[in-house]
């Protein structure tokens, strides 16, 4: 009997470590010690110049992790014969693939062949939002990624949520990832940072049910602010802040902006459309209880279907598949 349970327990190990557990901390300790560090370096260069750059790297992270998994898929290229996730109708503003491609040629040059492009996106993403918090890691970024080998603009129209989704459909996406409605708020708090282009929200503000008329559940004093920066439905140009007065800063600010009907998209407000869902939204209120819940869900997301052991591969280049 002893036995038996110490050999399901073995077993139940062995499937614990198939199940997205691959990932290890500190991954390439023996094979490319220096790894982080210079991932950490490099990111904390380009920040000190780009404030606007832990956003565009949080979110290149996201529409990696959403679409097969954090392959770094959404760092590849178009071919002659194929159309590439960046250049899905999401790709809107995506950014900061430079900056991974610096990082790579540093990595490469100390480790040829060893760093996957995935597990770079991941660390610099961490290590962007870090520089403000006197480069204090915010969450904890667990390495082995593989890279894919396939990128596809019509997964990422399917994978990625849209701005105009309600909390149903949001939800759907989510649990497509294993990921629960409450990763799906607290996960929703990054949009503490970052901006958002006028198209994306327009019509709550012109022309809501097609009567030209404005979102209800939208604070109308907010709505006016908004209607002083975007030139009409039709702006795809001008961007706002996400987060009002504080796009830059990552903190707690967006639940107590959300709970003023302050939320930008359609996606942002519809979490206080449903009793379970508002109830999260005031737990994370408390800005220390954002940043643990953050920490947590972002481990989740990143360990969302990763390629590991002979899968895929380590990319030389992130924007071609070897
Ligand atoms: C819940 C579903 C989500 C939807 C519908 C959504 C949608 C969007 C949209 C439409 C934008 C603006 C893009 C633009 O106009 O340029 C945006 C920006 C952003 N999103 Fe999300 N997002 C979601 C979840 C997430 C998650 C899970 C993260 C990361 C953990 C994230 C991080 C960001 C960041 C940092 C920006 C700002 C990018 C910038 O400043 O360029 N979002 N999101
Ligand atoms: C990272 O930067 C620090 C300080 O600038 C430097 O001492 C260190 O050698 C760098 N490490 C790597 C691996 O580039
Ligand atoms: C987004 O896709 C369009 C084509 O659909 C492309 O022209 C544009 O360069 C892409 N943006 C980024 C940031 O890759
Ligand atoms: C969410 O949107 C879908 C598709 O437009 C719609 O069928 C559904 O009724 C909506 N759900 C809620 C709760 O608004
Ligand atoms: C979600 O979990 C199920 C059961 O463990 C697994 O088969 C599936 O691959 C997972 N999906 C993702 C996207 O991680
Ligand atoms: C508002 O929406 C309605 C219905 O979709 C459309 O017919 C109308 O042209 C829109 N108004 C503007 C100014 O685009
Ligand atoms: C941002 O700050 C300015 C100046 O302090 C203030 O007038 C404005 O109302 C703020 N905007 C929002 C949307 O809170």
């Amino acid at each position: 009997m002893r036995f038996f349970l110490v050999a399901s327990m073995v077993v139940l190990c062995f499937i614990g470590i198939s199940e997205g557990g691959s990932l290890r901390k500190n991954f390439y300790r023996t094979s490319c010690p220096q790894a982080e560090q210079i991932v950490k370096n490099i990111t904390q260069q380009h920040v000190s110049s780009r404030p606007e750059l832990p956003a565009k790297l949080l979110r290149l992270h996201f529409h990696d992790c959403f679409v097969r998994g954090c392959d770094g898929s959404v760092l590849l290229e178009s071919t002659a014969s194929n159309t590439a996730e960046k250049d899905a109708i999401p790709n809107l503003s995506l950014a900061g693939f430079d900056v991974i491609k610096n990082i790579k040629d540093a990595v490469e040059a100390k480790c040829p062949g060893t760093v996957s492009c995935a597990d770079i996106l991941a660390l610099a993403a961490r290590d962007a939002v870090s520089v403000q918090f006197n480069n204090e890691p915010k969450w904890e970024v667990l390495t082995g990624r593989r890279d894919g080998t396939v990128s596809k603009s019509s997964e990422a129209l399917i994978n990625i949520p849209s701005p105009f989704q309600n909390i149903t459909q949001l939800k759907q996406i989510f649990a497509s990832k294993n990921l629960t409605l409450h990763d799906l708020v607290v996960l929703s708090g990054a949009h503490t940072i970052g901006v958002g282009h006028c198209n994306l929200f327009s019509r709550r503000l012109f022309n809501f049910t097609g009567k030209g008329d404005q979102d209800p559940s939208l604070n109308p004093t907010y709505a006016n602010f908004l209607k002083t920066k975007c030139q009409g439905l039709s702006d795809r140009t001008t961007t706002v802040e996400m987060d009002p007065n504080s796009s830059k800063k990552f903190d707690g600010n967006y639940y107590p902006i959300l709970l003023q009907n302050k939320g930008l998209f359609t996606s942002d407000a519809t979490l206080l459309t449903t009793k379970q869902s508002r109830n999260i939204v005031n737990e994370l209120v408390s800005q220390n209880k954002f940043f643990t819940e953050f920490a947590q869900s972002m481990q989740r997301m990143g360990a969302i279907e990763v390629l590991s052991g002979s899968n895929g591969e380590i990319r030389r280049t992130c924007s071609v598949v070897n």
